[in-house]
């Protein structure tokens, strides 16, 4: 498994990148501003194949903002699979890549009255109780990864500082993992806020979890497309979810770029 990523990335010929950033759906714009290559998933050995209309399944490294970064835009779903670890490949490429910081992006319902629809959350923490875990049948010691501090402190002090210099209320709240791809009833948003979730979503979680594995550093961002349901009389679909997404996506984008500008 290691050596095939080893390969991978030699295969790449590409210099060493510090950062790596996942978009979710709806966000792949910023994509576009990276000077550099582009490679497709389905070139890519053991990357997953991305369905989902809105994402792009395109991995591309160059620099952005004066720092290199390999952005991974488009993700697979544990529900396209049922598998938790579907993303774990271009996670331990990134990693191969030499990036130290992930940044994870996802479109997320609202638990949170004062966070509406086209706002931007920070995940400070999370909730994965499906009794899925991306580590399952890994065999090294390394599986039993530290979750107490998943969402690095500096990192998240970084963006706040980024959030503050754009003028950006950026709320943090703890993000709940479902599997998808229904949409929650509202008993179980009642049940998830009660748990003490902020926002609810289908990604990020198993993610996250593999990316602490492989060493990396994590900040997360929700845009907010939706209160969760039964919240609001707004219907709650992946159409709604990808036509607010680009409100948020345009004030998480220069939250993330200050950001960079200022690691460079
Ligand atoms: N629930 C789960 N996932 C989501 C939602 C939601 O309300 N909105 C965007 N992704």
């Amino acid at each position: 498994m290691v050596d095939d990523v080893a390969a991978l990335v030699a295969g790449l010929g590409v210099a060493p990148v510090r950062l790596g950033l996942i978009l979710g759906s709806g966000l792949g714009g910023l994509a576009d501003a990276v000077r550099g290559q582009s490679f497709d998933y389905g070139d890519l050995p053991g990357f997953p194949a991305v369905g989902v209309s809105g994402h792009g399944g395109r991995l591309v490294i160059g620099e952005l903002d004066g720092v290199r970064v390999a952005v991974l835009n488009g993700r697979a779903h544990y529900y396209e699979s049922g598998r938790a670890d579907v993303m774990r490949r271009p996670l331990e490429l990134l990693a191969g890549l030499g990036a130290e910081t992930l940044i994870v992006t996802n479109a997320a319902g609202s638990l949170r009255s004062d966070c509406g629809p086209g706002s931007v959350m920070m995940i400070a923490d999370h909730l994965g109780l499906l009794g899925r875990n991306p580590l399952i049948a890994e065999p090294s010691e390394d599986r039993f990864v530290p979750m107490t501090a998943a969402y690095d402190a500096g990192l998240r002090a970084g963006l706040r500082r980024s959030a503050e210099a754009e003028g950006v209320d950026l709320p943090e709240g703890v993000y709940a993992w479902v599997s998808g791809p229904s949409f929650e009833t509202p008993a179980e948003i009642r049940a998830l806020r009660a748990l003490g979730a902020d926002a609810v979503g289908m990604s990020t979680v198993p993610e996250v979890i593999l990316a602490r594995f492989l060493g990396l550093r994590v900040a997360a961002l929700s845009v907010i497309t939706n209160m969760g349901a039964g919240m609001s009389d707004e219907a709650i679909s992946h159409a709604h979810t990808k036509a607010m997404a680009p409100q948020g996506a345009a004030i998480l984008g220069r939250v993330l770029r200050r950001f960079l500008r200022d690691l460079a």
